[in-house]
């Protein structure tokens, strides 16, 4: 087994990103380090300039990342945790991998779809080719689980896609050079919606601020949106299948339930025939509760740049190893003779 996943830098993570993927990097982070092995978690920094960026921010922005990771569990000791920048056989494997993806199989991404919208014709050819360098992330390092949200599955479905043609094109059957990743989507959690509209997924992207809880909002703040989150008229069922039709509903218990460990039934045996005015409150008093000092340590932890860029040194040291190994092997398989 060998975990690896990565999370983008620019703005600020939410509850999303914390139910969909960080849970589970901490989570394997420490099944692993029982088995003596380590994950992986990198900054995206090189995909985050396929959108517009402020170059000036991005810098700060990956550390405050690290912050984040680091004060949600994910420990520098047990976790290789790192910034793509750092790491340059990411960019390299891009540029092997781009010569067996096809333009047909990078067109049909819904993310492709969804970010260059109408204008394909402006968009960077950074965003279209996003899809490589996220499958060379992860196959530098034979990964073979790949924790993340839902809305990466159809990234992981390409990467080895792209995994298994250049294994058939260039590789022996005895030999491969890459492993096919899967992802670790988890089963409640895989897309937390939007608090605003049911149908959306909490974004970073998305323009209000209403529509999404941030790791780092406080109190009053968290208290707040879930306040004026939208739902129905309705009390909540007290089962499951009443939630049918009722997206906005059914995110809020899906939320409940993954923050206090539970399930989506529990929660309505227990809350069902309640109105939103009353299990409103108590949804945001256990998101206070879990995420609070989660915060509090990342408002203390992102202040010591120092040692939050000595944390993305090693795991880039550590990165460049373990990545190398791959490398070759690529290069090698394509009739590439490498420079050093
Ligand atoms: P990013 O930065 O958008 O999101 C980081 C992780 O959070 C998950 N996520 C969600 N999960 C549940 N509900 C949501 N509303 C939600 N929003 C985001 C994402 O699925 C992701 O796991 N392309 C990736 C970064 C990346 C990567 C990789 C991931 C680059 N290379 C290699 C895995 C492996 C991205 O933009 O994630």
């Amino acid at each position: 087994m060998q975990v690896v996943s990565g999370i983008q830098p620019t703005g600020t993570p939410h509850l999303g990103n914390y139910l969909g993927a960080i849970v589970n990097y901490v989570k394997l982070q420490d099944e692993e380090e029982k088995a003596g092995r380590k994950c992986l978690i990198f900054l995206a920094d090189l995909h985050a300039i396929s959108m517009p960026h402020k170059p000036a921010e991005l810098h700060s922005a990956t550390l405050e990342m690290v912050a984040t990771l680091v004060a949600c569990g994910v420990d520098p000791s047990k976790t290789v945790l790192f910034n793509q920048a750092q790491v340059p056989a990411h960019a390299e494997m891009q540029w092997l991998l781009t010569g067996t993806a096809r333009m047909g199989w990078l067109n049909r991404m819904t993310q492709w779809k969804d970010k260059a919208g109408k204008n394909r014709e402006g968009a960077s050819a950074a965003l279209f080719g996003y899809p490589v360098l996220q499958a060379a992330d992860v196959l530098l390092y034979q990964a073979t689980h790949v924790p993340v949200g839902d809305d990466q599955k159809q990234h992981l479905e390409l990467a080895r896609d792209i995994a298994q043609k250049f294994n058939n094109d260039f590789a022996s059957e005895d030999a491969p050079v890459f492993t096919l990743p899967e992802p670790y989507i988890p089963p409640m959690a895989a897309r937390i919606m939007s608090l605003r509209d049911g149908s959306k997924k909490m974004s970073k992207s998305e323009p209000s601020e209403m529509s999404r809880i941030n790791l780092n909002d406080d109190a009053d703040t968290m208290a707040q949106k879930i306040r004026k989150a939208r739902t129905d008229p309705e009390p909540l069922p007290s089962e499951l299948e009443g939630l049918e039709g009722r997206p906005e509903a059914l995110n809020l218990v899906t939320i409940f339930a993954a923050l206090s460990g539970s399930t989506p039934e529990a929660v309505l045996a227990e809350h069902g025939n309640q109105m939103f005015g009353h299990f409103k409150p108590v949804l945001a008093e256990l998101l206070v509760e879990k995420l609070g000092p989660l915060r509090d340590r990342f408002v203390e932890l992102k202040e010591d740049r120092e040692a939050l860029t000595a944390i993305l040194a090693r795991g880039a040291s550590q990165a460049r190893e373990l990545s190398a190994p791959t490398l070759d092997s690529a290069y090698k398989a394509l009739g590439l003779v490498r420079g050093r």
